[in-house]
């Protein structure tokens, strides 16, 4: 990539938890268990089993490449205790891509945490940046012949905040400061890890892999435009939520104004950036102290309704082209790694999906560099503490049969795709 400005991977996104079935020993798990999701993840869609099936219908459509995550908990399922059969699986999954000539995305850790890890703390305990990169390292040494390009993390800011300020994800906990010390754990473990990756692949298959994060990116507006503490709330607020993550990595320094400033590995430590896409939102100033500096979300007066998904998140295609734009100061490829939409009807899926990759082509056609795009989801799946009711997937999935059945938009996807594609000159 960089200089490959012609590689383009197009797919659907995924990650273990969510489709694979039958987890036992992450602390989503445990969560489940407690009754803290509408409904347990169970059998999921199966897809520990059916991978090869399922990866057909992709392939059927199109794709050109896959976004999958590895369950760390499978692999190392106490502290140091490698599970071989378990890398087997995976090694037996990502060969399967290939066999059908589909290249991987593989992303390490999507979220859920061995429970030996998330009892001592998860990301807030300081061991679990050595934890990571020794997890890194290892799925490089048995995967890196197979697989070029890699996400570490997804999403830190989200998970920071979903389980440490909102406290609806494990561990619940209501906290800003210990939700920092998640993300700054977060940005040293991907510090740490890109060198040992990078380094692993070179001395183990004298090749060179590509290694980026999927980021959670929002475009911020002002509940009014005339507000200057409006304005302020929204700069701040995009600054630590959308940019503080990459940045840090890129710079090689940890800045949380107030909190800590923190030199971090040697920077440049991204071969790409990928964002995860889905909403935008109004910013309502709130006050100075943090976290209350970041403002709150808060709708304008009288507007009329707007687009959302099933679970009531505002839709704006054009905040696509405007974050891309955005992300583009930093001269690195860029990937969506996830965009997609929840709903009872298709059409409106469809509908999505054209708007989303017009707008991001558009982007793409004013030289930013698209290296990239994932629709979340090939198949519908476990939505976390939502349980199954959203229906994300291009793919339809009836869980007590687990009978696919693909959808009109899973078409409109490779067609676009197609055009887009076809209709570009570089
Ligand atoms: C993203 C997550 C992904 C999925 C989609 C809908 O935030 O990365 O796992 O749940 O939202």
């Amino acid at each position: 990539m960089g200089k490959e400005r012609d590689i383009f991977l197009w797919g659907a996104a995924s990650s273990s938890h969510q489709v694979e079935g039958d987890n036992r020993l992450n602390d989503w798990c445990e969560w489940e268990s407690l009754g803290r999701v509408k409904e347990p993840s169970g059998l999921a869609c199966d897809h520990y089993r059916r991978f090869r099936d399922d990866f057909q219908i992709a392939k059927d459509l199109g794709h050109t490449s896959h976004r999958l995550s590895l369950e760390w908990s499978r692999l190392e399922p106490e502290e140091g205790v490698w599970d071989m059969t378990e890398w087997a699986h995976y090694q037996e999954v990502v060969d399967a891509l290939r066999s059908l000539g589909m290249e991987p995305l593989l992303t390490l850790n999507h979220f859920t945490l061995p429970l030996w890890l998330y009892r001592k703390g998860g990301w807030s305990y300081p061991g679990s940046v050595g934890a990571f990169e020794t997890f890194a390292r290892m799925a490089v040494e048995k995967l890196g012949n197979i697989v070029t390009f890699w996400i570490t993390v997804n999403e830190p800011l989200v998970h920071a905040f979903m389980g440490y300020v909102r406290g609806v994800w494990p561990p619940g906990r209501t906290d800003f400061r210990e939700s920092l010390v998640v993300i700054a754990n977060q940005i040293r473990a991907h510090a740490r890890a890109y060198p040992a990756m990078k380094l692993a692949a070179r001395d183990r298959f004298s090749r060179d892999i590509r290694i980026g994060v999927a980021h959670n990116v929002e475009r911020f507006l002002p509940r009014s435009s005339f507000s200057p503490a409006d304005l302020f709330a929204v700069s701040l607020r995009h600054r630590f939520y959308n940019h503080l993550f990459v940045w840090s990595l890129q710079s090689g320094w940890i800045i949380f104004p107030g909190f800590r400033v923190e030199r971090v590995g040697a920077g440049r430590a991204l071969d790409f950036i990928g964002i995860n896409f889905y909403t935008c939102g109004y910013v309502r100033f709130a006050g100075l102290k943090a976290p209350a500096v970041f403002g709150t979300l808060s709708d304008p007066p009288g507007r009329a309704p707007e687009w959302r998904n099933s679970l009531g998140w505002r839709v704006c295609p054009q905040g696509a082209y405007v974050v891309l734009k955005d992300f583009s100061r930093y001269r690195l490829p860029i990937m969506v790694t996830e965009n997609g939409f929840c709903t009872q009807d298709d059409a409106e899926r469809s509908r999505f999906i054209r708007e989303h990759l017009s707008w991001i082509f558009r982007a793409r056609r004013e030289g930013v560099p698209l290296a990239g795009y994932y629709y979340w989801s090939l198949l519908d799946n476990f939505e976390w503490a939502e349980g199954y009711g959203p229906r994300f997937g291009i793919v339809e999935v009836d869980y007590a049969s687990q009978k696919r059945t693909l959808r009109p938009s899973a078409h409109v996807l490779s067609e676009r795709m197609t055009s887009e594609l076809a209709g570009e000159d570089y």
